[in-house]
């Protein structure tokens, strides 16, 4: 029987967080707790920080499966890529670095794919048919592909070449905050950064995550596309939602 309820765990550049999650609804069950990512994002202090964090959450809820999710490439269980963390995580096998560190299953996947599986469960893209791309921007570009709700994962498109640059350094959060960009001024790369995702993917329903869609209407408004796009529902809890329902999911 799949569990109904299970821990979430969100890796970032910048702080690590997890909750206890009601997988029926969607809904945190304990508080949501956050721990700053320890400086240099290396392998077993992020471990150590994860492991300090799991017994905060998981304190009087007994044995629940434990979802964690991480910005790289995962395949296999291995993190294969590392665009805003430590280079040692590239080739590393995580999954079993993490559950020797936390002496336990765990299930382990990109973050912007959990956060892709928590909206089509609890979110924006339930229910929806046909090509949904999510794309979170935070520290870096994260994106999440969905046809009629199947996710098809690691598909880096934060990563896009667009006119000689890695994208996600020109349209992420982080380059609005650090080139100190107007709204008007970061939606012009937005455009560009989504009509080429159009282009490329004809897509059904664009969803934009990550802490800033809560300021949606300040750019979303500001793009001229023929997809709709939204904003997700869940964003800075989407991570901790899909790494706990997929745990419940896959158990390990
Ligand atoms: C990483 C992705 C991650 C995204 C959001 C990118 O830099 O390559 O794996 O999903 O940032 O954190």
């Amino acid at each position: 029987m799949t569990a109904t309820t299970a821990i979430g765990i969100d890796i970032g550049g910048t702080g690590i967080k997890g909750a206890v999650v009601d997988l029926s609804t969607g809904e945190l069950l304990s508080d949501r707790v956050k721990l700053a990512t320890p400086k240099g994002g290396r392998p077993q202090d992020i471990v150590e920080t994860t492991r300090a964090l799991l017994a905060t959450v998981s304190q009087g809820v007994g044995d629940l499966p434990v979802g964690v999710c991480f910005p790289a490439v995962v395949k296999d269980g291995h993190t294969m890529s590392a665009a805003n963390v430590s280079s040692k995580w590239i080739g590393l096998a995580a999954e079993a670095l993490f559950e020797k560190g936390l002496n336990l299953p765990i299930h382990f996947v990109n973050d912007a794919d959990a956060a892709g599986y928590a909206e089509a469960q609890f979110g924006a893209a339930k229910g929806v048919a046909g090509v949904v791309l999510l794309t979170t921007l935070g520290t870096g570009i994260g994106s999440a592909l969905l046809n009629d709700g199947v996710l098809v994962p690691n598909t880096e498109l934060g990563h896009l070449e667009i006119d000689g640059h890695d994208y996600e350094t020109r349209a992420a959060y982080s380059a609005k905050e650090r080139e100190k960009l107007s709204w008007d001024k970061w939606a012009a790369r937005l455009q560009k950064y989504y009509s080429t995702l159009e282009l490329l993917f004809s897509p059904d329903l664009f969803i934009v995550g990550g802490g800033v869609s809560k300021h949606h209407e300040n750019f979303l408004p500001l793009l001229n596309l023929k997809t709709r796009i939204i904003p997700a529902v869940h964003r800075n809890n989407a991570g901790i939602l899909g790494a706990a329902a997929l745990a419940a999911r896959f158990p390990s």
